[in-house]
């Protein structure tokens, strides 16, 4: 569900969705690998956003009062997903947060930051719209609810001082992200702050620093971009071997060493490929090989990050 209250919210979301939500969920059976990175993440996460499940897993196993419980709730619940562009960073996390409220049986809320946060550059005004985003981001967040904000393309909004060379403004909205960050650590769990970015080594070093994990997303390797052709072209009677050709041509060795993205595949060469047949005739094997061919992968966003 979408929920478009008009409390001026509106100009400060671009989203705001009542987690478990059917769509995501429908959409994350569609995502290849993502259980596997979610079985790897799902517990961290889990952690961060419900401290009282881990004060509950160490008194049960090894008594109450633990330091180590402390210094763990002391951690930032943000979560910096970084990578090149079309590679999963805002699906997963829209299907991670959504995934999340269903293993630990909470109602929840996706907030997703809008771009226009980022304001038109008066003085003071990106700070104040990130304070009062927060501010409805922790209203959300209840006992039994987590509140999820993502910040998706961050990389305007929290790029270092030198990045940001003189932009006065943009050095204050920073800095108010990161005192927010430090407000949210004091809710004890109930919200998490997912950043998207392209280029990790443009953020700010004391936003990067507060992040309990960093998860890298690369472009798909021929396994993946196989598990992808074939789910996408099912019932479609595509065979085997121009389904290998196609893994073959998108792959970095055809690419000069760049690999298609998922959304290369998913959003470029599938519906290019199935406009050479449409309307008047089925698609054929050559629809796709040939359309692999022609097709160049996104040119990549990702510098020399240092953290890899
Ligand atoms: N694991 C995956 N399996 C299948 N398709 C995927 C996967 N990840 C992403 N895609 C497809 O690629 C498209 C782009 O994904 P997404 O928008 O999450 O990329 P992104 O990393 O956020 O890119 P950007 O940096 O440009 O914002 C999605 O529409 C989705 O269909
Ligand atoms: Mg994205």
């Amino acid at each position: 569900m979408n929920l478009n209250a008009d409390d001026g919210r509106a100009e400060l979301f671009e989203s705001q969705i009542v987690l478990p939500d059917a769509h995501i969920a429908e959409r994350r059976g569609r995502l290849i690998g993502f259980q596997e990175r979610f079985s790897r993440l799902g517990r961290a996460m889990a952690i961060l956003l419900d401290a009282d499940s881990l004060a509950d897993w160490a008194a049960r196993f090894h008594g109450a009062g633990l330091p180590l419980v402390a210094a763990m709730t002391d951690r930032y619940p943000l979560i910096v997903l970084h990578g090149d562009v079309g590679t999963g960073k805002t699906v997963f996390a829209e299907a991670a947060a959504d995934e999340l409220c269903r293993a630990t049986r909470r109602d929840g809320m996706l907030l997703k930051l809008s771009t226009r946060v980022r304001g038109v550059g008066q003085v003071g005004q990106m700070s104040h719209l990130i304070n009062q985003a927060f501010a409805a981001v922790e209203s959300e967040a209840g006992r039994k609810r987590a509140a999820v904000l993502l910040i998706d393309e961050a990389d305007s909004l929290a790029a270092s001082p030198e990045q940001i060379h003189s932009h006065h403004e943009d050095k204050v909205a920073v800095n108010t992200l990161i005192q927010k960050i430090d407000d949210v650590r004091r809710l004890g769990g109930r919200v998490l702050v997912l950043l998207c970015t392209n280029r990790l080594a443009a953020l700010d070093p004391a936003l990067l620093r507060r992040a309990a994990l960093l998860e890298r997303f690369d472009r798909p390797g021929d396994l993946e971009r196989a598990a992808v052709l074939e789910a996408d072209t099912k019932g479609l009677g595509v065979s085997t071997g121009a389904l290998a050709k196609t893994v073959a041509l998108t792959g970095p060795e055809a690419n000069e060493g760049l690999g298609f993205t998922f959304s290369d595949l998913r959003t470029r060469l599938l519906p290019e490929a199935v406009l050479r047949a449409y309307p008047d005739r089925p698609l054929a094997d050559d629809d796709l090989v040939e359309t692999a061919r022609a097709m160049t992968p996104s040119p990549s966003l990702v510098t020399e990050d240092i953290v890899n």
